[in-house]
């Protein structure tokens, strides 16, 4: 049994916050009833009508997308700016699996699977994200190790991490770090670099654990296979 909102979050009808106004607003029934109260728990043999419209199950998808500049990460935008699921060709109600800045670029998951989402989003789970940061300055060993053994963001300090420097350029002033880290934290890398003196001045997301974008170009996209998942499903239960 699961609370109504999150099956119809699930079936890619709405969002969660969207099924509870639906539900608030007596637009759903569940077996020939009007449900109002949230949280009403139901199974998949109930029949669940929204709008008169028998909910069916959207089928599950995965993409994995090399997100270019100037896209943002999530499904609509007030200042009318291209957003990430303009890219995909699918009928599916797909959303981006965590956050990418507008100018960041690279690796990025879109789905309409929330459980799959809050999975790979969750603080504990095992998911490794590579980033290639371009940086104002050069970078020294003392400061690879600060970020590396943590740094303070908004007053907390950010988990363990890998830290390698990739190259500098004397003459230009600058460095190229690839940072491995975990979390999630909204602009985590540019505020890691921040915390050390550092300004990012481009970002890229190469991985997320074992999905890399080398074969992908800028915009182009490909759906993750059954194999994948289920590699990813078993890396979150480490
Ligand atoms: N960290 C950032 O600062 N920006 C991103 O887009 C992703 C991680």
């Amino acid at each position: 049994m699961e609370r109504l909102q999150k099956v119809i979050a699930n079936s890619g009808y709405a969002s969660r916050r969207k099924a509870e106004e639906l539900i608030a607003k007596g637009k759903v029934m569940v077996n020939g009833e009007v449900v109002t109260e949230l949280g009403t728990k139901v199974s998949s043999k109930d029949e669940i009508l929204i709008d008169g419209n028998i909910l069916t199950k959207e089928e599950k998808v995965y993409f994995l997308l090399n997100k270019p500049r100037g896209y943002i990460t999530t499904t609509k935008d007030d200042k009318q700016r291209k957003t990430v699921v303009e890219l995909i060709d699918t009928d599916a109600r797909i959303y981006p699996v965590g956050r990418l800045d507008y100018d960041t670029t690279g690796a990025l998951i879109l789905t309409n699977d929330g459980d799959f989402a809050n999975m790979m989003m969750h603080p504990s789970s095992n998911v490794d994200k590579v980033y290639i940061a371009k940086v104002k300055g050069i970078i020294k060993g003392e400061h690879i190790r600060k970020l590396e053994s943590g740094v303070y963001i908004d007053g907390v300090k950010t988990a363990k991490a890998k830290a390698k420097l990739k190259k500098f350029d004397k003459k230009e002033q600058t460095s190229i770090v690839e940072l491995t880290i975990h979390e999630g934290k909204n602009h985590q890398v540019k505020k890691m670099f921040e915390a050390i003196g550092f300004e990012v001045i481009k970002l890229k997301r190469e991985r997320i654990a074992f999905l890399d974008v080398y074969d992908l170009k800028s915009k182009e996209y490909r759906k993750i296979n059954k194999k994948e998942l289920a590699q990813l499903y078993l890396l979150t239960k480490k």
